[in-house]
């Protein structure tokens, strides 16, 4: 990831106050690119901006909503009208589930997922596309999960809003590839971030169970993922789309 250069570039990151989004939002600004961080965490997702421009980077924060037609549709323009196009998208804003058996769950919490999970990155996909067919391309990664190619326990509404995610990006690729637009998806095992914590608050002692599902022996860090999405985004995987890159240790190979 060291000499991937984004000199010149104009990535939006949703999701981008915590977790792989922040982790993705300062590795996209470290390496030269403007960056719009999208997040409805307004106080969080400034704390990152005044990083990245303390350290000499250029990014704005827009308080998005993905699940809101009205503010993708204003984080998308606030890239094109603060620094002019598009060329990487980042669609990673998601919420995890609670434990659950399938017919435990209610509806409120799968309306909830999937306006999150399946809406808001469907959301994301078509305002950044109009964008990058009218500068001539550009790259998308949408975060599903290894849950978006399997199934998981306690979790169906999860695996089916990431199994969607899939979806959207296979079809995606197939649909825009000619017009020089690249959509792939990163397909994470469990990483260590807020997200994780909550899940240990609900169930202590998880953890080594956790560490026992990947093979290569540990979970994963925010860097694991943020440099398979940095070189999906980037033109050394160019003639990689519609692909889901696992960053799993191997989770989904046993
Ligand atoms: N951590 C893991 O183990 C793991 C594994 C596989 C996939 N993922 C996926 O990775 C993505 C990032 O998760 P993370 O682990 O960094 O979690 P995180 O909770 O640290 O970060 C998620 C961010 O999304 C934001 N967000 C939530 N709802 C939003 C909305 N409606 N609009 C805009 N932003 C919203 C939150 O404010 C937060 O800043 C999610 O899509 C998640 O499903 C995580």
């Amino acid at each position: 990831m060291q000499d991937l250069d984004f000199t010149g570039k104009v990535a939006l990151v949703t999701g981008a106050a915590s977790g792989i989004g922040r982790g993705a939002a300062l590795a996209f600004a470290a390496r030269g690119a403007c960056v719009v961080l999208a997040d409805i965490a307004t106080e969080a997702g400034q704390a990152v901006v005044d990083e990245i421009v303390a350290a000499g980077g250029q990014a704005v924060f827009v308080r998005t909503d993905v699940a809101s037609a009205a503010n993708v549709e204003a984080a998308v323009a606030t890239a094109v009208a603060r620094y002019g196009r598009l060329d990487c998208a980042f669609n990673n804003a998601g919420v995890e589930e609670e434990h659950h058996r399938l017919a435990d769950s209610d509806e409120a919490l799968y309306d909830r997922m999937m306006a999150i999970n399946v809406k808001g990155v469907w959301l994301c996909m078509k305002h950044e596309i109009a964008q990058m067919l009218r500068q001539g391309g550009g790259t998308i990664v949408n975060t599903a999960s290894v849950a978006g190619l399997v199934g998981a326990p306690k979790h169906a509404i999860y695996a089916a809003s990431k199994h969607a995610v899939v979806g959207l990006t296979k079809s995606a690729a197939i649909e825009y590839g000619k017009k020089g637009i690249r959509v792939n998806s990163v397909c994470p095992g469990v990483i260590r971030t807020a997200m994780l914590e909550r899940a240990l608050e609900r169930e202590p002692g998880w953890e080594a169970a956790l560490v026992g599902l990947h093979p290569i022996g540990r979970l994963g860090q925010v860097g694991d993922v943020v440099s398979a999405v940095l070189w999906l985004c980037s033109d050394a995987s160019a003639f990689v789309t519609g692909h889901q890159l696992a960053v799993d240790g191997a989770m989904t190979v046993v």
